[in-house]
């Protein structure tokens, strides 16, 4: 009767019986095709594409020894609990929304800041301003407001590489170079190091490691993962969490010195064919073998809390999938901690929201990832305990879950953040200690994929050109997830313990007696010996990195110009190649005489000229170690494990330096389509539609497509035409005459859907200088079909802008969404309509992330 046991433990563990019955019901909803009778069920959702079998996933020891004193506390803390409290606990917010005064009067049990949420609103923000609010939030929470026990609450960030949302932290590289380092125990000192900055600024939670395994590189995350191979995040899944947290069952576990880690996104995120968010499609033993390889070994080694993804398998949101949080987490692999569901994925289950979700905490959620809505959804789910709806038992067990970790994190007794050991030692972030671990990592990750003549390394008594716009770009070397979401809009100035690339190479030249030279556009004043040409990807995080296909920059050859310039001259060229995941750059290879894949490396740019030359006498300082751990592309259109054939390099290449490294010529025919060139977050620019978009005009007489955007609307209320901004006939001018409503839009033959960039608070974006102040009001809207959109009133920012001046204007898309938009059928992304008079001229609409906001909506 082995197949009973999932079901009868979960009664036990306090999902019961009718909880089945409940999620039966929900999966049914979702057209899945159900097993008859699931009182001993065989799996769950039998039948289904979406079957979990238990019995096919490995049976793992429990983590940690049993500590019944442990347990006795966790339920008499729990005993004095009222329910408002144990709903609190449930529910974690954002501090962009979530003040200190709120935990006085909402009893929640975490905060979290995403990536663009910073003390203050200020990006920059110092430690001292971190730590400060952590112990607001920390005493706020302790108010003997709530209850007769307050419950401490405790703050996640994303540490990820480092504690990278923090002004001047040590930035490491990128996951993805780690993996070509192929040391874990240099993983564990890593992990160790963030612990200690993120403990600096009186924090204790980060939302890493990332184990995903991708079997698609044009995935936008790719560079989160360490590798395309389960063997690898395996180790480095110990690896990580053992540094994080610290070895269970020692007095160094989650001390003071340790944070609790957050292996994610559980589970499959890195199969979705490339599409973040999307939906994974393998074999139950495929999960289980290759997306799933490194959560029982992160589990063994103590892992305290998983992060749920945002992705599908076979069509179920994983926030909603009891046979994987609970059938094979809980009982299979008895994890104890807790699940906390990623930004908002909880919204994405068919029949939730983001304020509502009762089938997640069902499935085995246990904290919602709630960083706008928390207000509403405890509202919701504490109603949804009272009524029956959310059982009690559920409720208990993922606050016993919750309890469990804060008192192992010794969060009751270490007391306010700011009165913790390592708190206010500022000098933590971005040490001398901690930055030489990351340069070792920058060494150790360098990949090298060609050495032509044994060109590799330089002598550095020579005369060094130093070219790309990634030489001296610290932010291209960070890549996303460093002090912005995106890691865009910052600049060196913003990293006051980092060192470019260009730096380190000047300081070994000069210290050696060469010369070096930077200019990012390659023109010198004396030929030089060899360039070094760095260039790559520009930050991007989550879906905003998904591309269509792997060729680096499509319709952009300025680099390609730069190496093919430098060669011409007779100039001997090494690329140090920036990317967040390995591209086809056959052209730029051949044009290359070496060639270096070196990731994200960081804010430690010295550790590439550490590889890149020999020491001043002539020897070797560091040999190149790194080597592949993802497979690199053959052609534009093979992506990962998920394609057949050879790749270029497999995994576990990379050349020695005393290997040889000469390649031959590699074709360079992309063969992709031209369509595989388009920006999918255009829908005006350069004098021309995005792809699928049409410029269209509306008025009582009607509503015609304008070609090329020029023309008029029938009544002839509304002209266009075409005007300059940078470039001829790159803009086009609106003029409303002033004799009835007419409307200028965007439209499309099938809809988009936006619900994933509403949710990442992307906005709506243009440039435009009024001509003509409005002389009525004006909306802006988004449309849905007939008779279904949203529109916000913009006439107010028309008038405050400079007549004649170009401005630049965000409308987050929330802000249509409030209005009655539905975002997952956008067919009109931009609709512009008056009544009055009004002229304008526009250009560049599209979607923009982590703008900062300078238009709002209220609702
Ligand atoms: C947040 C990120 C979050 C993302 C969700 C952003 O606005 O800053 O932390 O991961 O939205 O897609
Ligand atoms: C990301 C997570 C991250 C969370 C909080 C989400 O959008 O998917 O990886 O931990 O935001 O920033």
């Amino acid at each position: 009767m082995g197949f009973c046991r999932p079901i009868m433990r979960r009664a036990k563990s306090g999902r019961s019986g009718s909880d089945v019955t409940a999620r039966v019901a929900a999966l049914a909803a979702l057209g899945a095709i159900l097993f008859a009778s699931f009182a001993c069920a065989r799996a769950y959702a039998a039948g289904s594409p979406a079957a979990i079998h238990p019995d096919l996933w490995p049976q793992i020891r429990p983590q940690l020894p049993a500590d019944p004193a442990l347990e006795r506390q966790v339920n008499a803390l729990l005993a004095g609990m009222t329910l408002e409290q144990k709903v609190g606990q449930l529910i974690q917010g954002d501090i962009s929304t979530l003040t200190p005064a709120d935990l006085r009067q909402y009893p929640l049990g975490s905060v979290l800041n995403g990536g663009n949420s910073k003390p203050g609103g200020n990006t920059l923000a110092p430690p001292s301003a971190w730590l400060g609010l952590a112990n607001q939030f920390y005493l706020a929470s302790m108010s003997s407001s709530h209850g007769s026990r307050p419950i401490p609450e405790f703050w996640g960030i994303d540490a990820v590489h480092g504690n990278n949302d923090v002004y001047g932290a040590t930035v490491f590289p990128q996951n993805i170079g780690l993996g070509a380092a192929h040391d874990p125990a240099l993983m564990r000192l890593i992990g160790a190091a963030t612990a200690e900055e993120v403990r600096a600024i009186g924090l204790d939670w980060t939302f890493g490691p990332t184990l995903a395994v991708v079997s698609d590189d044009r995935w936008g995350r790719s560079y989160e993962s360490y590798s395309q191979s389960p063997a690898l995040v395996r180790e480095y899944a110990r690896a990580m969490v053992l540094g994080l947290q610290g070895e269970p069952g020692t007095r160094h576990f989650l001390d003071a010195y340790h944070v609790i880690a957050t292996p994610k996104h559980y589970v499959g995120d890195g199969g979705t064919r490339g599409v973040d968010q999307g939906d994974n499609t393998e074999s139950e033993t495929y999960l289980r073998d290759f997306d799933a390889a490194g959560y029982p070994v992160a589990i063994e080694a103590g892992a305290q809390s998983i992060m749920v993804s945002f992705s599908s398998w076979q069509g179920i949101k994983m926030a909603a999938n009891p046979g994987l949080l609970t059938a094979v987490l809980v009982d299979r692999w008895h994890f104890e901690g807790f699940t906390v569901g990623d930004w908002n994925a909880h919204g994405q289950v068919p029949g939730c929201t983001d304020a509502s979700c009762p089938e997640a905490v069902d499935a085995g959620l246990d904290m919602f990832m709630a960083p706008t809505d928390w207000k509403r959804l405890y509202a919701n789910t504490l109603a949804q305990v009272r009524s029956g709806q959310i059982p009690r038992s559920r409720l208990d067990d993922a606050v016993r879950r919750i309890l469990r970790v804060k008192l192992r994190d010794r969060l009751f007794a270490e007391g306010p953040p700011a009165s913790r050991p390592l708190a206010g030692h500022f000098d933590l972030l971005g040490s001398p200690q901690h930055r030489a671990i990351a340069r070792r990592a920058v060494r150790e990750s360098l990949v090298l994929l060609k050495n032509d003549e044994h060109l590799l390394p330089l002598k550095p008594r020579e005369r060094v050109l130093v070219a790309g716009d990634g030489a001296d770009s610290i932010p291209m070397q960070c890549g996303g997830w460093t002090l912005t979401w995106q890691g865009s809009g910052t600049s060196n100035e913003d990293f006051p313990h980092g060192e470019s690339i260009w730096r380190g190479i000047e300081q070994t030249v000069r210290a050696a007696g060469g010369e070096a030279e930077l200019s990012a556009d390659g023109a010198f004043k004396h030929k030089p010996d060899v360039a070094i040409v760095v260039y790559g990807e520009s930050p991007y995080a989550e879906f905003q990195g998904d591309v269509p296909n792997l060729a680096f920059n499509p319709g952009n050859d300025s680099d390609l110009e730069l190496l093919r310039r430098l060669r011409a001259a007779g100039i001997p060229v090494v690329s140090v190649f920036l990317s967040g995941r390995p591209l086809w750059v056959n052209p730029q290879l051949n044009a290359s005489n070496a060639f270096v894949a070196a990731w994200l490396p960081g804010s430690e740019g010295e550790g590439v000229a550490d590889v890149l030359f020999r020491k001043p006498d002539g020897a070797i300082g560091y040999d190149f170690r790194g080597r592949l751990s993802f497979a690199w592309p053959r052609s534009p259109l093979q992506f990962g494990t998920d394609t057949p054939g050879q790749p270029l390099f497999a995994v576990g290449y990379g050349l020695r330096d005393a290997s040889n490294g000469n390649l031959p010529k590699l074709p360079e025919a992309s063969g992709l389509p031209s369509a595989a060139l388009v920006d999918a977050n255009v829908f005006f620019a350069s004098g021309r539609p995005g792809s699928g978009w049409h410029w269209a005009v509306a008025d009582d007489a009607g509503a015609s497509p304008v070609a090329r955007g020029i023309g008029a609307s029938d009544s002839g209320r509304l002209t266009l035409t075409a005007v300059d901004k940078v470039r001829q006939e790159d803009s086009r001018r609106l003029r409303w005459s002033g004799t009835g409503p007419s409307t200028a839009e965007i439209s499309g033959a099938t809809p988009i859907d936006l619900t994933r960039q509403t949710n990442a608070q992307m906005a709506l974006s243009f440039d435009y200088r009024v001509e003509q102040a409005p002389s009525a009001a004006v909306t802006l809207g988004m449309g849905c079909g007939a008779s279904c959109g949203g529109a916000v009133p913009i006439a107010p920012a028309l008038r405050a802008a400079t007549l004649g001046q170009w401005q630049h204007l965000d409308v987050p898309l929330a802000c249509f969404a409030a209005a009655g938009q539905s975002m997952r059928r956008v067919w009109t992304p931009f609709a512009l309509q008056t009544a009055g008079r009004l002229t304008l001229a526009i250009t560049n609409i599209r979607l923009e992330s982590g703008t900062a906001g300078n238009f709002h909506c209220s609702h």
